[in-house]
């Protein structure tokens, strides 16, 4: 592909803000169709306040290039969300439209050379990815409408998504990249396959030194922490209830380097092993992701699973196939609701219905909206 500079216009079309519910530090991150081949992007551009008045780039403009690359070396994996093309735009107001850009695909070395000849111009970084949709969202599904309630996934569900995130991290560790940056803000769920974005606070590192053990650890720690923790209690580790938090790097070094302690008080009843293992991660006693991946599987054979090498008994596993019918079913039900929900509220917006219909339209509405705040699966 050539590289050349051509209207921002001509190569998409920018929607809606779709990072309102949980703003990160670097970015704003609006819907765009690429309309070279029709697909709905997530459009991540960094912030303008990001640019420096002498015209180098800051930090947060290098971590567009860090993140670009760290996405192409993950390619391979089915769980990091996919890039579809970076480059440079001149719109100077935040909502990133109108102005001209450079797109470069995916060529992290043509992003990293133009990184001090555009941000020089006052051009900034984008990326476009893969958009995923809010409704699997982490902290969307679990974020409470009250101001003491909760929602935690199931164990089940907890477990898969929990070895899903292990394959993934030992994928990266093997190529010495650390995740660190763990919140539910960046973990997407549909029940089934779990998919991660953001990886400018992540690190590619050096062989054989002692950062490289002490990220590894604590990539781990991170991931007990500050998702897998959350997902199982509905609470983060350290304010009780669930908050964006946006962050910097040093933010996000710092965030859970203090807690070396969980506390399931809240959910007395969770996996007694689960805890076990997830405390473990806390006090960084598991410096390899093998030896986490093993922890987990102990845990799941415990849970039904059948795994090689996992001991598990005939009647857990048929107890386990019963729990996923269930779910699967329960999924269908909160999902019946929401269409349910979609065909009155198609009526109640109605000019000319009567007073009786809407009264009646809207004691409907309020009672699947108790139903919906009350459901079991986030
Ligand atoms: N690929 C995507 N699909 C859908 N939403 C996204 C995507 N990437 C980012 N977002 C939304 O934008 C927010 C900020 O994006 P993020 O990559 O975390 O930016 P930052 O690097 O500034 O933290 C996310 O919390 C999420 O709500
Ligand atoms: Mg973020």
């Amino acid at each position: 592909m050539q590289e050349m500079e051509t209207a921002l216009d001509d190569l998409y079309r920018i929607e809606n803000y779709i990072d309102t519910f949980a703003p990160g530090h670097y970015a704003r991150v609006v819907e765009a169709e690429d309309l070279r081949n029709s697909r709905l992007v997530a459009f991540k551009a960094m912030r303008p306040e990001h640019l420096s008045d002498d015209g180098t780039p800051g930090w947060e403009a290098r971590a567009f290039i860090n993140e670009a690359d760290l996405l192409v070396r993950l390619a391979a994996s089915p769980t990091a969300v996919r890039l579809y093309d970076c480059g440079y735009i001149s719109a100077e107001d935040e909502r990133p439209d109108g102005g001209e850009i450079l797109s470069l695909g995916t060529n992290v070395s043509a992003f990293r050379e133009n990184l001090y000849p555009y941000i020089g111009q006052h051009w900034r970084p984008y990326l476009s990815l893969e958009l995923l949709p809010r409704n699997n969202s982490l902290f969307y599904l679990m974020k409470p409408n009250s101001a003491n309630g909760r929602r935690r996934l199931p164990t089940e569900e907890g477990i898969d998504l929990a070895i899903q995130f292990a394959h993934f991290l030992r994928f990266a560790h093997d190529q010495r990249i650390v995740y660190l940056d763990h919140k539910l803000e960046h973990v997407y769920w549909d029940g089934q396959t779990l998919r991660i974005i953001d990886f400018n606070s992540s690190q590619l590192l050096e062989t054989g030194t002692h950062t490289l053990d002490q990220s590894l650890l604590q990539d781990i720690h991170n991931l007990c922490v500050g998702t897998l923790y959350s997902i199982f209690t509905g609470l983060s580790p350290q304010k009780g209830s669930l908050r964006p938090q946006p962050a910097s790097q040093s933010e996000v070094e710092a965030r859970y380097a203090d807690v070396d302690h969980l506390d399931f008080g809240v959910e007395p009843s969770l996996s007694p092993s689960l805890q076990e293992l997830l405390q473990q991660g806390a006090r960084q006693e598991i410096s390899t992701i093998r030896e986490f991946i093993n922890g987990l599987e102990r845990v799941a054979g415990r849970h039904g699973w059948e795994l090689p090498g996992v001991h598990t008994m005939p009647t857990l596993r048929q107890a386990r196939g019963q729990m996923r019918a269930g779910l699967a079913h329960l999924r269908w039900g909160q999902e019946a609701l929401r269409t349910a929900r979609e065909n009155l509220l198609e009526a109640v917006i109605m000019d000319d219905i009567n007073e009786e219909m809407e009264a009646e339209l809207r004691r409907l509405l309020a009672q699947i909206n108790d139903a919906l705040n009350h459901r079991v699966i986030p």
